[in-house]
């Protein structure tokens, strides 16, 4: 695999946004690609904040800050990443939406471009199937927020070659990250473990077992985890994790996956959590308790 020079990533939410900065501090060309030009815009805002902050606790020089943002270009137009090295995804959590594009995506890249899905939990060998490259597609799975976060997640696909592979671990080493290896089953490693664990606190608001203030203490100072399970629900979006649910039920085939109906609701009622301002707990105001 030559060098790999430019990325693309597809999806300019929290994770894309956040893929996009590492790239660009790592000397890549990157583009950023949206269909939403607000969520580009709120993208570049966010990115170049984050930056800032890296310059301002000297993480990072004025100059290279300077040259990361210049290197990060932002489009709509999927046409722009004909030139792309490597691209990876980061849009919503749905097979279908995901499959749509990596068709596209396969007939607008170069032959060599390798194809990577920063999906949570869908299977890689089924986004592959929508291309004519399976071994040039793997699953590259970055922590909330990509900037900080020290793991990635990397997922063969039943037909992703030894070279696609090792490009891919190269650059999240680049990146600075730790990588681990998943197999590609329903929700990998982390969130084959991580989300179950969301659910059940959600079961034991949903069944009025104890507030959504003492889970979150008690998993905080009982577990020594840095933040309670319904926190981090928020954090990452009740929707995200509605998704990877159900696609941990459907895949594993079995009911101890099936989503909590409060966090169905809270996603019916729009409650996204911190993206929305609102979910378990309201961002809008002092932590009061909002019911869907
Ligand atoms: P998000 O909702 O913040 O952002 C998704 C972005 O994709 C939106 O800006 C939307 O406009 C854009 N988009 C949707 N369809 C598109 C298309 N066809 N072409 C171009 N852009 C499109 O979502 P988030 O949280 O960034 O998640 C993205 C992916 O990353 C999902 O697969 C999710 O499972 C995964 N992920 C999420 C984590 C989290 O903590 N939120 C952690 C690790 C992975």
């Amino acid at each position: 695999m030559a060098d790999i020079k430019t990325l693309a990533v597809v999806g300019s939410g929290q994770m894309g946004s956040g893929i996009a900065q590492l790239g660009a501090m790592y000397g890549l060309d990157v583009w950023l690609v949206d269909t939403d030009p607000d969520a580009l815009l709120r993208a570049t805002n966010s990115i170049s904040s984050s930056i800032q902050r890296f310059v301002s606790k000297s993480h990072l020089s004025q100059v290279a800050g300077s040259d990361a943002l210049r290197r990060l270009k932002c489009t709509s137009n999927l046409e722009d990443l004909h030139l792309a090295d490597v691209i990876i995804e980061a849009i919503v959590e749905s097979e279908n939406v995901k499959k749509k594009l990596f068709s596209e995506l396969d007939k607008i890249a170069k032959a060599s471009t390798i194809l990577a899905s920063n999906t949570s939990s869908i299977s890689i060998t089924r986004l592959a199937s929508a291309t004519s490259r399976p071994r040039q597609v793997i699953g590259m799975h970055f922590m909330n927020p990509p900037p900080i976060m020290k793991l990635v997640e990397i997922v063969r696909g039943a037909n992703t070659s030894d070279e696609t592979f090792s490009a891919t671990k190269a650059l999240a080493e680049r990146f600075g990250k730790i990588v681990i290896c998943s197999q590609d089953y329903s929700g990998f490693i982390v969130n084959r473990i991580l989300m179950p664990m969301i659910n059940e606190a959600f079961f034991t608001l949903y069944t009025g077992v104890a507030t959504k203030e003492d889970i979150d203490t008690g998993m905080k100072l009982g577990t020594n985890h840095p933040m309670g399970p319904l926190e981090l629900a928020d954090f990452i979006g009740l929707d995200v994790c509605l998704s990877i649910m159900r696609v941990l039920h459907v895949g594993l085939g079995d009911n101890k996956y099936a989503p909590c109906p409060l966090l169905v609701q809270y996603v019916d009622a729009g409650q996204l959590g911190r993206k929305r301002g609102i979910g378990v707990y309201d961002y809008r105001k002092v932590s009061e308790p909002v019911k869907p």
